[in-house]
């Protein structure tokens, strides 16, 4: 059985005090939900992780620790340390308690994409900056998603297969139970646009497939969440599917009232 995971990517927002008050709130929300969520063995029925601008990671880390949330950056550096310039190694993340980080998010895929860099080399960072993850004990959540040309052009599978394949081959199979995939279609990232739930549904289901592949037992428990424009009123459809476990969820996590009712769908799955 695989434990839902809800996770809100603040992306750039929140400047200052409000990012402090945003976690309080987050937090007093989460106790409250806490009995709606507690299993017969006093287990929490899902993971709820945030991921702040990383300036705000100490403010976390004061005002979560001890509670059921797990926090995350979105972001890693692709390298361990030294030369370079503006980057976040694991092992600082790690430093402030942080459980999760975000991997090969979008928008940040389109600032390699300025450099013209191919979609094969992103992929190769991806997995890059995964391996990372994974050295320091951070669970990876893996971005994976296609563009509005890709979909309308019926590439879908194609775009999510590469790069499932070259997490595959960069670490094996086993290594990739260690993560959680996020199915991301760019067209529906802050758009309003979300994909239909079986839409949802089939590439999960496509997903778990190529995984199978290579190993049953990782392709039945690797958690595979769904993100672009989940909010309360199309979390629970989304969250039904079979194949779905839980949100990557945007602009609805700046929306504490927003964000708890997307926790209690994935939790009542
Ligand atoms: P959205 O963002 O919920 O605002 O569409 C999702 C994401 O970027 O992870």
């Amino acid at each position: 059985m695989r434990k839902p995971l809800v996770a809100g990517n603040w992306k750039m927002n929140n400047p200052d005090e409000s990012s402090k008050v945003l976690l309080e709130n987050i937090l007093e929300h989460a106790e409250l939900l806490e009995t709606q969520l507690l299993q017969e063995d006093n287990s929490s029925a899902i993971d709820i992780a945030v991921f702040p601008p990383s300036v705000y990671l100490k403010d976390a880390q004061e005002i979560l620790t001890g509670s059921q949330l797990h926090w995350g950056t979105q972001n890693v550096s692709a390298y361990d340390e030294g030369p370079y310039t503006g980057e976040i190694s694991a092992s600082m993340i790690k430093g402030f308690g942080c459980d999760y980080v975000l991997i090969g998010h979008s928008e940040r895929r389109c600032l390699y994409e300025k450099l013209e860099l191919d979609q094969f080399v992103l992929d190769q960072i991806v997995a890059q900056k995964y391996e990372m993850a994974i050295e320091h004990d951070l669970i990876p959540i893996i971005c994976i998603g296609e563009t509005a040309e890709d979909y309308a052009s019926g590439k879908t599978e194609e775009v999510i297969a590469r790069l499932l394949d070259v997490l595959i081959a960069h670490k094996g199979v086993k290594t990739l139970a260690k993560t959680v995939l996020a199915y991301e279609p760019v067209w529906a990232i802050g758009t309003g646009k979300s994909a239909t739930p079986e839409w949802a549904q089939d590439i999960h289901a496509f997903m778990r497939k190529r995984i199978a592949e290579h190993d049953v037992d990782t392709a039945d428990s690797i958690r595979i969440i769904y993100g672009g424009s989940v909010k309360p009123d199309n979390a629970k459809a989304i969250f039904a599917k079979p194949d779905v476990d839980g949100g990557l969820i945007g602009g609805a996590s700046l929306d504490v009232e927003e964000f708890s009712q997307i926790c209690l769908a994935a939790a009542t799955k």
